[in-house]
């Protein structure tokens, strides 16, 4: 049987090249070589403080920029995580089994909390819902950065703990992590990861920004005063971060680039990098701007409707495994 692949995004606006470098673009590659499926992660979304109008305008902007990024709707299932009602089920049934302390370890909880976020239980138990999400539609891969390996780390335990209780029900799912820009980082701290929620515009690109604003926001870009390009995380992490921008951008090798720019300095390069991630993002901002929010709508609801009956096929496998068969 084909493969199947799953991988979700929270629709909390501010798409950046982190998530297009580390998930998106993977998402668009492997629809064609697995049974693809991809979730907007609205529950998931509910975690930190929301506003429901914004919640409601940035899922439709979020399916957009994937749809304009070239997740096919007849090749992959795209659709809302509301409205599956299977999720929230599965996450309920799999937080029974999931000791505290495992959710105790997760660094994006402590993270979140850390920067101001309110310690509900649902930003606590967010790793389970994943779980579920994954488990729900019996993936095989998880294309995603690496900032969420952890969570698929809990995942597998998860389906493991489930599979030894109450017999062989999930497939044990990986991560597929890109080689390259796995983990992008911010423009204007390179020790930290780009991040939707940073408070600063300055530290990202969003994928929609303006060709203008890209070229600043790259030229500005936090780095060092040694004016050799030369790729060193530790000594060097600003222009390392560009190097693996670049070369995930224009396919070229981070040695190859090093010899080009190495000498020159960092102005020339800075444009250079600009411009691969300028003509990079042109068609899919193209796209975007030609699609109509009511499409988006169709493809969603359809979308929603096919997941909704996939998972009550599997659910029903679930629920008799653990002992609530339907009467
Ligand atoms: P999120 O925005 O947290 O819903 O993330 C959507 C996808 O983008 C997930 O697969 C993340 O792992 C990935 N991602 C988020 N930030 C970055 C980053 N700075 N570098 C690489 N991948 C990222
Ligand atoms: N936690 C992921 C993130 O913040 C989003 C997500 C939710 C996800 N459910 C998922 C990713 C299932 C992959 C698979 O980026």
């Amino acid at each position: 049987m084909q493969q199947r692949i799953f991988s979700g995004v929270q629709p909390t606006g501010n798409i950046h090249i982190g998530n297009y470098l580390g998930a998106f673009r993977n998402w668009v590659k492997l629809q064609d070589e697995y049974d693809a499926i991809y979730c907007i992660v609205d529950l998931h979304a509910m975690t930190t403080d929301y506003d429901p109008g914004e919640l409601e305008k940035t899922r439709i902007e979020t399916a957009k920029v994937l749809l304009a990024l070239g997740v096919d709707p007849d090749r992959s299932l795209l659709y809302t995580q509301s409205q599956v009602p299977g999720h929230a089920e599965l996450a309920w049934i799999l937080s029974t089994m999931t000791p505290m302390g495992v959710l105790n370890r997760m660094t994006q909880f402590k993270e979140k909390t850390a920067a101001g976020a309110s310690s509900n239980l649902g930003l606590y138990s967010y790793p389970v819902l994943m779980a579920a999400d994954i488990l729900l539609h019996r993936a095989n891969l998880v294309p995603v950065g690496d900032d969420q390996r952890q969570h698929i780390e809990v995942t597998r335990d998860l389906a493991e703990r489930f599979n030894n209780k109450f017999g062989d029900v999930f497939p044990i799912p990986e991560a597929h992590v890109p080689e390259r820009s796995a983990r992008v980082m911010s423009l204007t701290d390179p020790h930290a990861k780009m991040s939707k929620s940073d408070p600063q515009p300055k530290s990202r690109v969003l994928l929609l920004d303006e060709s203008d604003v890209i070229r600043k926001r790259i030229r500005s870009a936090v780095t060092d005063s040694d004016p050799e390009v030369r790729y060193d995380t530790a000594a060097k992490p600003g222009i390392s971060n560009l190097l693996e921008i670049m070369s995930a951008c224009t396919g070229s090798p981070i040695d190859s680039l090093v010899d080009e720019y190495a000498a020159g300095g960092y102005g020339r390069f800075k444009d250079a990098v600009a411009d691969a991630v300028i003509a990079e993002l042109a068609p899919a901002k193209e796209r975007f701007v030609a699609l109509e929010n009511g499409d988006v709508r169709d493809v969603l609801r359809e979308g929603g409707m096919r997941a909704n009956e996939m998972a009550e096929t599997y659910q029903s496998e679930v629920r008799a495994a653990v002992g609530l068969k339907a009467f």
